[in-house]
């Protein structure tokens, strides 16, 4: 593993407990994770050493705007992304904007107020960032959208994520192959759960997956019995795991009371999965074990995977997202303009392509890096999440994120 990725992630730990104290940002900020260091932790994250290195980076403030620490993956996102730019010697301040859009536009107006040199921004809602991010720009501070497209602004210069569309199709094809949809004529019934409406990604995970299913709904192997198929009608508000099973309660109340069998619940990511999964194991008269999609790998998921609750997630490995946007904000502030070049000259041992099609914010194509989701099943989990480093494994065989 690359070594800027083994250090960011040993060193996770110590970050999560600085969370606290470098943060702002009000209720949010009181759930920092609690994380011990240790001693080899801090001697691994010695070591780190980037090709990349900026010259000029010390002295250089880092504004990093995170949704909340109420949906686990963020928390993992904030520590990994402080650690990365604080070990290249740049200051930073990092804010959580506890799920609320108001909230995030005074915390981004702080950070354009503490004259921060560059931002990095993952929308709650990302339609609601265009006056506060020309604020940014009139400021001269360069903006990079993190995670979530931010829409309408020609404030932001580039865009790092995973490929959400990819996200949604290995969702789709997971299902596909588990019921050997090619083969079988079934009827199998399904459900869809979707994301947050005011996240750009929720619509490429809904449409990767449904891109790929639709063709047997259409072939009448698969059924949805709620007849909820439009994104609109699945989507979570705020991703919330209470929202996605009280639907899910109503959805089997009203249409699986009367003994007709769940075969699939394809939920878009692990906090809305958490949720269906609850809402199955209250509501459901069914006795066979629903195929149950997520992504994110969050620890309680996993040990839905682990007690063979939920068959699946997608893991986005933010250790190496964290990685992307470091070297990517180090070339912007070096004067760069960087390109698909950047990719070569980093020498990632990750996956990475760039884009400059795909992602048209409202005011053109925001030039992506977007880097490689991966499925994530009980028969995967040892060498996916816990050999590359990224979670450890207790004697119960459940599994906790490292930072
Ligand atoms: C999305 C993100 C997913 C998931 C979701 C809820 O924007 O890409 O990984 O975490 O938000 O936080």
């Amino acid at each position: 593993m690359n070594k800027k990725v083994i250090s960011a992630l040993l060193a996770a730990s110590m970050m999560t407990t600085m969370l606290a104290g470098c943060a702002s940002g009000g209720s949010d900020n009181a759930a920092a994770t609690d994380a011990s260091t240790t001693a080899a932790t801090e001697a691994a994250a010695d070591t780190e050493s980037t090709d990349a290195a900026p010259a000029d980076s010390t002295g250089k403030t880092v504004g990093i705007s995170m949704p909340t620490k109420s949906l686990e993956r963020w928390n993992r996102d904030g520590s990994y992304l402080q650690k990365q730019f604080e070990d290249k010697g740049y200051k930073v301040e990092l804010t959580y904007s506890d799920n609320k859009s108001a909230q995030q536009n005074n915390d981004i107006e702080g950070l354009i107020a503490d004259n921060v040199d560059l931002l990095v921004v993952a929308a709650i809602d990302g339609e609601a960032l265009s006056q506060v991010l020309d604020e940014a720009k009139d400021a001269g501070i360069p903006v990079i959208s993190y995670d979530r497209l931010i829409m309408n602004t020609d404030a932001i210069s580039y865009y790092v994520s995973f490929d959400n569309y990819t996200v949604g199709q290995l969702q789709g094809q997971f299902v596909a192959d588990q019921l050997d949809l090619e083969n079988q004529d079934g009827p199998f019934n399904i459900e869809f759960t979707a994301g947050d409406p005011a996240d750009n990604n929720a619509g490429f995970f809904f449409n990767g997956a449904v891109d790929v299913l639709q063709p047997y709904i259409d072939a009448g192997k698969l059924v949805v019995p709620s007849g909820q198929t439009k994104f609109d009608q699945v989507a979570t508000a705020q991703w919330d795991t209470a929202t996605a099973m009280k639907r899910f309660q109503n959805i089997l109340g009203s249409y699986y009371s009367d003994g007709t069998q769940l075969d699939v619940a394809l939920c878009s990511n692990d906090s809305t999965a958490l949720g269906v999964t609850q809402a199955i194991e209250s509501d459901y008269a069914g006795s066979n074990q629903v195929l149950i999609t997520g992504q994110d790998g969050d620890e309680a998921n996993l040990k839905n995977i682990v007690d063979g609750k939920q068959t699946m997630t997608v893991y986005k490995a933010v250790a190496n997202e964290a990685v992307v946007t470091l070297d990517l904000a180090t070339a912007m502030l070096n004067g760069e303009t960087p390109d698909a070049t950047l990719i070569d000259k980093s020498g990632w041992d990750f996956d990475c392509s760039y884009d400059t099609t795909s992602y048209d914010n409202g005011t053109g194509i925001i030039p992506s890096y977007l880097l490689v989701p991966t499925v994530v099943t009980k028969d995967n989990l040892d060498d996916a999440l816990v050999t590359p480093g990224y979670y450890t494994k207790d004697s119960d065989g459940y599994l906790h994120p490292v930072g």
